[in-house]
């Protein structure tokens, strides 16, 4: 079983970054394995609306100049994603946009590829537009037929400055819940045979 945590912030040390550690270290506590994907700070291109991944149906983007092909791989072998994102003029980053729309295409026109994968949306903010972005990546979990787990509170750490969300009491509980809830349900799961034990 493995969690992977897709940061779509360009500050690689953060506070989305922190918010999906604090995630990740509850999911590891139960035995899982994880791993953190730096998307944001690359070079991404948007989806070029070509449809050349209905033709190939190969669980590949055309564009091959990025590495958004890399984290499509990951998340079609993961069991559960997180996919985090500080929010930007009350929306999720550029990068986490491009991924969601490039993979969201690749993985449907091979047959649902995510679907009844594990999916949470992680946010880091200033003041505003949280819920936003956090909708945002809800929809693409939603659509792609994906398990949502919930926690104590929405998905959302309150901090400026890199590191300010450590001081967010809340919103790190929040994410350590979220992590329990997901390990909890990956076992659960694991047990039916629904994934990999
Ligand atoms: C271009 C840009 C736009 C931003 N827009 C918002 C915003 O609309 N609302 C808000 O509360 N914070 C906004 N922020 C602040 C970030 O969301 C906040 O600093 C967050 O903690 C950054 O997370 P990170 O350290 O993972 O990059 C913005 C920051 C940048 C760089």
């Amino acid at each position: 079983m493995k969690v992977l945590a897709i940061n779509g912030s360009p500050r690689k040390d953060g506070n989305t970054n922190i918010l999906l550690k604090t995630v990740l270290d509850e999911i590891e506590k139960n035995g899982i394995e994880t791993e953190i994907f730096q998307l944001g700070g690359n070079r991404v291109s948007g989806c070029k609306a070509c449809g050349a991944c209905v033709k190939t149906m190969n669980r590949k983007c055309i564009i091959s100049d990025d590495i958004i092909n890399t984290c499509i791989e990951k998340m079609i072998e993961a069991d559960g994603i997180l996919i985090g994102s500080p929010i930007y003029f009350a929306d999720i980053t550029t990068e986490t946009k491009a991924l969601m729309d490039r993979a969201g295409y690749v993985v449907r026109a091979n047959g649902h590829l995510l679907r009844r994968k594990l999916g949470a949306g992680v946010i880091a903010v200033r003041r505003a537009g949280a819920m936003h972005g956090f909708d945002s990546i809800n929809h693409f979990f939603l659509i792609q037929q994906m398990i949502i787990p919930g926690s104590s509170y929405w998905n959302i750490g309150i901090g400026r400055e890199k590191g300010d969300v450590n001081t967010d009491a809340e919103g790190l509980n929040t994410m350590k819940v979220l992590g329990e809830n997901m390990a909890w349900l990956l076992k659960k799961l694991a047990v039916s045979g629904e994934v990999c034990p």
